[in-house]
């Protein structure tokens, strides 16, 4: 029997959005362990704190595949030579807005239940906290699409009629979840609310269909391979990092697990098949006692990754009286001293997030693992570079904070194709054992070249090991405080480092950065950080730093992953169309401009999306996507970028009109466009929804409407976008050239 083989038992849960009887059922339904692990990791694992879960493993499947979505196959790796989709218009409306011949159905949206038998979201009467360990989560972020061998039940890149979709959840509207009479501004939260809370993060599998002539996209919800992984969920560390003296806590004295993962931003993907989330703003959902006295220098590391003495939970997630888990649920969200040893209380709870996750979205038997060599931070993204035969991996991530670093990780590993559907074996191969740099970026004014070096942090560099604001115990210490290694090596300090992309037509790595209202002051200009400005258009005089964001992008040296120097520019600067000339340094127009980039991908044809998270540009737009036909690092010329009083010299890429760059998507009023991936036939798109605003989604078409909630709060959802002719997206230049030749 396959995993995705519906039980009797899976349709038989009911919802009762009255507190939890519903979660107490759904363990007295008489399944076996090993189906409640398959079914809801989370919730088991919250529920049964010292339970050992002994994975089993799966068989190791080693057959080849060449359709890998870091390997595109040759069928699928034409790029059209322009974009002919009718440009999306600026707007504000609270609707999403698609090109025309173009049609987006809303998919999966918070609060939808994963599984057959469940009710769905009705705003009136808010399900349990603990039945969104099967429903989705909020502010959906970073996805991959994983096609799917039908016969094995394991990953094959080149299938498109059905596949595992893997979503990060990053966060919560707290406002949006509950029912209205709530304990959010309560001292002590109540305990179902925080259980919500939980289950609302992390990450969701779902096994959808597409139906290969009408494009439609649904979701299979009698699959067993739908399951969330929440803020929960237990999961193992792995590489340098485990068993730690810092990764002890009373939950794992011996430093080799944690439960949960959460703030789940951007996302990546392995070529043997799984997917990696990241673990962002962690630093906020733990609390420190104001009598939590430490060491200077550990003060010193706590206070760089933002989790200072005497400082609030954001949730509050440390303050239920535990009724239905046990307390320890709670007090992990507080990472102070509070017993004799560290292998009894919880001050370790911090190391235990800022981490890159491995999920294998087709083995639901053994946990999703914590990376633990490539580094903690905030991490944003995490991109793999082209998978070729006997060259080292590269994933590339961003730490996403004002004035933070872009980092690289090289597997001591070459690849080797064989590790297809290696699943956590392959993981173990690859991302345990390597090499962690970040970057600096460097600009000759005299030869007016930009070069760039890739500084490894190791604990042998005399400059870490003698780094006077924190001494380091050993290499494993290194990885938990990457931030401040890199700080000893004197890295790029860059405009808030959010997604990477690698073009697959030649390994150029791109990275957003975002925007920094501080460039300029706390942050000198650079020329890989070149503008300080204003809004010229607010009437305000102001300078507000680097409002826009900017996309900087690199070659590595001979192109090898493992180079340790690149070549640089700056591939496209964020301005409102009408901005000054030295601040609309790639000369965007009506149809492509755009304001703080964020998410960001190729699609394995070579064509670059990118997606907006922006707060200065709202007044006249919501925030959006565009398609982009890149040229590559050095194309352009060297500019004069606004910069406060004077100028910046810095390499800007060639300017692209609107046939290589243009809007292809805007998102309902309020909402960031985040998270994007293809069905590997290109004929579906899809993109998520975070956070929007006014009623959307419930005044989306009814019939584009797969989720069935009831009422108007708005609510977070993936889209999945089709052509009405079922053709490829954003191809209708290739079909241009097609029929012109017959
Ligand atoms: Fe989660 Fe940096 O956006
Ligand atoms: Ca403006
Ligand atoms: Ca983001």
């Amino acid at each position: 029997m396959t995993d995705f083989t519906p039980q009797p038992e899976d349709n038989v849960y009911d919802s009762n959005s009255s507190g939890n009887s519903e979660f107490k059922d759904l363990f007295n339904k008489n399944i076996t362990r090993r189906d409640l692990i398959s079914k809801s990791a989370g919730a088991a694992v919250a529920l049964t704190l010292a339970a050992t879960l002994t994975g089993c493993n799966d068989e190791n499947n080693s057959s080849v595949n060449e359709g890998s979505p870091s390997v595109p196959a040759p069928e699928h790796s034409k790029a059209p030579s322009s974009l002919q989709f009718k440009t999306v218009d600026k707007n504000t409306l609270n609707a999403f807005t698609v090109p025309e011949g173009y049609q987006a159905r809303v998919l999966y949206a918070l609060g939808d239940p994963l599984t057959e038998g469940l009710a769905e979201w009705d705003d009136n009467n808010i399900p349990s906290g603990s039945s969104f360990a099967l429903r989705s989560g909020d502010n959906h972020d970073g996805m991959s699409f994983f096609g799917m061998n039908k016969a094995k039940g394991n990953y094959d890149g080149s299938v498109s009629d059905e596949g595992l979709l893997v979503l990060n959840h990053e966060y919560i509207n707290q406002a949006e979840l509950h029912p209205s009479n709530n304990s959010i501004k309560a001292a002590i939260r109540a305990e179902d609310e925080v259980i919500r809370e939980v289950n609302c993060h992390g990450v969701s599998i779902l096994h959808v269909l597409k139906d290969p002539i009408t494009q439609e996209v649904k979701i299979n919800k009698s699959s067993l391979f739908n399951r969330r992984i929440t803020a929960a969920s237990k999961i193992e560390f792995s590489g340098p990092v485990k068993g730690h003296a810092l990764l002890q806590t009373k939950l794992s004295p011996e430093g080799l697990f944690t439960l949960g993962t959460h703030n789940n931003c951007g996302n990546g993907y392995t070529p043997w098949g799984t997917y990696l989330t990241t673990e962002e703003n962690f630093d906020g959902y733990l609390a420190r006692n104001s009598n939590d006295d430490r060491d200077l220098q550990v003060e010193y590391a706590l206070t760089r990754y933002k989790i200072k003495k005497g400082q609030s939970a954001q949730y509050k997630w440390n303050t239920p009286q535990a009724s239905l888990l046990p307390q320890e649920m709670y007090q992990r969200w507080n990472s102070s001293i509070t017993a004799a040893t560290a292998a009894e209380d919880f001050r370790h709870s911090a190391n235990s997030f800022g981490w890159i996750v491995e999920i294998d979205p087709f083995d639901n038997r053994q946990l999703p693992v914590k990376r633990t060599a490539l580094g903690r931070f905030a991490h944003e993204d995490c991109r793999a570079s082209r998978a070729m035969a006997g060259q080292a991996l590269a994933f590339y991530m961003g730490d996403d904070s004002t004035g933070e670093y872009i980092y690289k990780y090289v597997s001591d590993a070459k690849w080797e194709v064989k590790d297809i559907n290696g699943g956590y074996t392959a993981g173990d191969k690859y991302l345990n054992s390597g090499t962690l740099y970040v970057a600096k970026f460097d600009f000759d004014e005299r030869s007016q070249q930009a070069s760039g070096e890739w500084l490894e942090l190791n604990i042998r560099d005399p400059r870490i090991a003698g780094y006077a604001a924190y001494q380091f115990a050993d290499q494993a210490d290194v990885l938990v405080h990457s931030r401040l290694a890199a700080d000893a090596l004197g890295a790029t300090k860059m405009d808030r480092p959010e997604w990477c992309a690698v073009n697959p037509n030649n390994g150029e790595v791109y990275v957003t950065l975002t925007n920094n209202s501080n460039r300029g002051k706390a942050y000198p200009t650079d020329a890989a950080n070149p503008r300080h400005y204003f809004d010229n258009d607010s009437g305000s005089t102001s300078l507000k730093g680097n409002i826009n964001g900017h996309i900087i992008r690199l070659r590595e040296q001979n192109e090898q992953t493992s180079a340790t120097e690149f070549v640089w520019d700056i591939f496209l600067f964020g301005a409102e169309a009408d901005a000054l000339k030295n601040v609309n340094l790639s000369g965007l127009s009506d149809a492509n401009d755009f304001s703080s980039p964020d998410g960001m991908w190729f699609d394995p044809r070579g064509v670059l999306w990118i997606q907006t998270d922006d707060g200065a540009y709202t007044d006249e737009t919501n925030c959006m996507m565009l398609a982009a036909l890149p040229g590559q690092t050095g194309d352009g010329q060297i500019a004069a970028a606004f910069s406060g009083s004077g100028t910046q010299t810095t390499p800007s890429g060639a300017i692209l009109d609107d046939s290589k760059l243009r809007r292809f998507l805007t998102g309902p009023s309020g909402c960031e466009i985040t998270g994007v991936t293809m069905t590997p036939d290109y004929k579906a798109i899809f993109v998520n929804v975070q956070h929007p605003g006014g009623i959307w989604p419930s005044n989306h078409p009814a019939a584009l409407n797969s989720s069935k909630g009831i009422g108007t709060r708005p609510r977070s959802a993936t889209v999945v976008i089709t052509r009405i002719n079922g053709k490829e997206i954003a191809a209708e230049a290739l079909e241009q050239a097609n029929s012109a030749k017959t």
